[in-house]
């Protein structure tokens, strides 16, 4: 792939795409991070004298209509104050943008050009006409084959790879094509069905695989355990005994929880009571790892070569029901291994324990960090890739 950094962009028009999608709220930014992560390449972009315009989505607008709901208005206040300059936000822009070397510009939300979603080409032509150079750095957004992503790579005279995008790809590839062994996952969120695919693929790579949430009470249930009125897919079952099987055949290890820490009911002020697994009552939810398996884990990790971190292993937003999550948050952080985070949860507990300077990469992908630990090609990926 071709790299930003590589070119030259002194005078040249640059359309750098990010994936500016962040949280909104009252018309403020909740969380910049993805913004944040944007800012290295969009300086570099600007103290090379290139005439910048960023392009972003935000949330899933109709296209062929703007609405102030989901206007990049925001974004661009806090993009300005992060960038100490006034970022004006362009409406109509797909007939030519007006901005001289040195200058930034942001485009209004492209989903809401018609086209954009099913990566017409007439409209990636139209992006592309925009521009000299395109920068893809949008790595949240790599997954999705749409015009200003996928299309435009194909049609811009230049097309490159930003830095964060292959910062992004080259911490993946780290993690988990060339892995300093043992490699841990550690898979966390509600359900197996919306991660089959990501427990699948990383068998064949991970040494260790901790399950956490209620991924793991289906995999509790798999192991012969009672697991109550908890969360777990009863259909599931069986196959998770198969990826058991599959693993213990691999010589890869899957740990079962030996204690959890159980409710009467799903609420922060529910009390929370330790148990054995065995021991779990009909009426018991289960809602986070027990201590013993926390430090079993956090043991593991430890020793750990590399650690891919994606979910809570428990209902981390009730306090007393994070504390598994909180001791594997601190084993990554404090363990000396190449330690990768990404997905949605992921970064909640990350931000709520403090833990972002002890890991080695944070990764701004939702889905795409997901995908690409599927061992899924980014249409965006291969696009860059097929321009050479
Ligand atoms: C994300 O937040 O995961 C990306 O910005 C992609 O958003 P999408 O799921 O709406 O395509």
């Amino acid at each position: 792939i071709l790299r930003m950094t590589d070119l030259d962009l002194s005078g040249k028009r640059v359309l750098i795409r990010q994936d500016l999608n962040v949280p909104v709220k009252d018309g403020r930014v909740t969380s910049d991070q993805r913004i944040l992560a944007s800012i290295p390449t969009l300086k570099a972009a600007l103290e090379q004298g290139a005439a910048v315009m960023v392009m972003s989505h935000l949330g899933r607008p109709k296209e062929g209509q703007w609405s102030a709901e989901d206007s990049l208005a925001p974004v661009a206040r806090r993009l300005g104050e992060l960038l100490g300059r006034e970022v004006p936000l362009l409406r109509d822009y797909l007939d030519g943008v007006e901005v001289a070397p040195g200058q930034l510009v942001l485009l209004e939300n492209c989903r809401m050009n018609v086209g954009e979603g099913k990566d017409d080409e007439a409209l990636a032509r139209k992006y592309a006409a925009l521009c000299d150079v395109f920068v893809m750095d949008a790595f949240g957004t790599a997954h999705r084959a749409q015009a200003s992503t996928h299309g435009v790579i194909r049609f811009a005279a230049i097309a490159c790879g930003g830095p964060l995008l292959m910062a992004e790809l080259d911490a993946l590839a780290k993690a988990l094509e060339n892995p300093a062994r043992p490699l841990i996952a550690i898979v966390g969120g509600a359900k197996v069905s919306t991660k089959l695919e990501l427990l699948s693929s990383l068998l064949s790579k991970v040494d260790q695989l901790i399950v956490g949430g209620g991924i793991a009470n289906t995999f509790i249930a798999a192991a012969g355990h009672p697991v109550g009125k908890s969360l777990y897919e009863a259909d599931l079952v069986e196959t998770a005994r198969q990826i058991l099987a599959d693993a213990r055949a691999r010589g890869a290890d899957i740990p079962i929880p030996s204690d959890v820490v159980v409710a009467p009911e799903f609420s922060a002020s529910a009390p929370a009571t330790v148990k054995q697994v065995e021991e779990v009552g009909p009426d018991d939810l289960i809602l986070d790892i027990g201590p013993q398996t926390a430090q079993r884990y956090a043991q593991m990790i430890r020793a750990a070569g590399t650690v891919v971190w994606n979910g809570p292993v428990g209902v981390f937003e009730f306090d007393a029901f994070g504390k598994g999550t909180e001791t594997l948050a601190h084993a990554i952080a404090e363990s000396g291994a190449f330690s990768i985070a990404g997905g949605g949860d992921t970064l909640a507990a990350v931000d709520k324990y403090g833990v972002a300077d002890g890991i080695s990469y944070i990764s701004t992908g939702g889905g795409a960090f997901l995908e690409f630990c599927e061992g899924k090609k980014l249409p965006a990926v291969a696009a860059l890739e097929a321009r050479g």
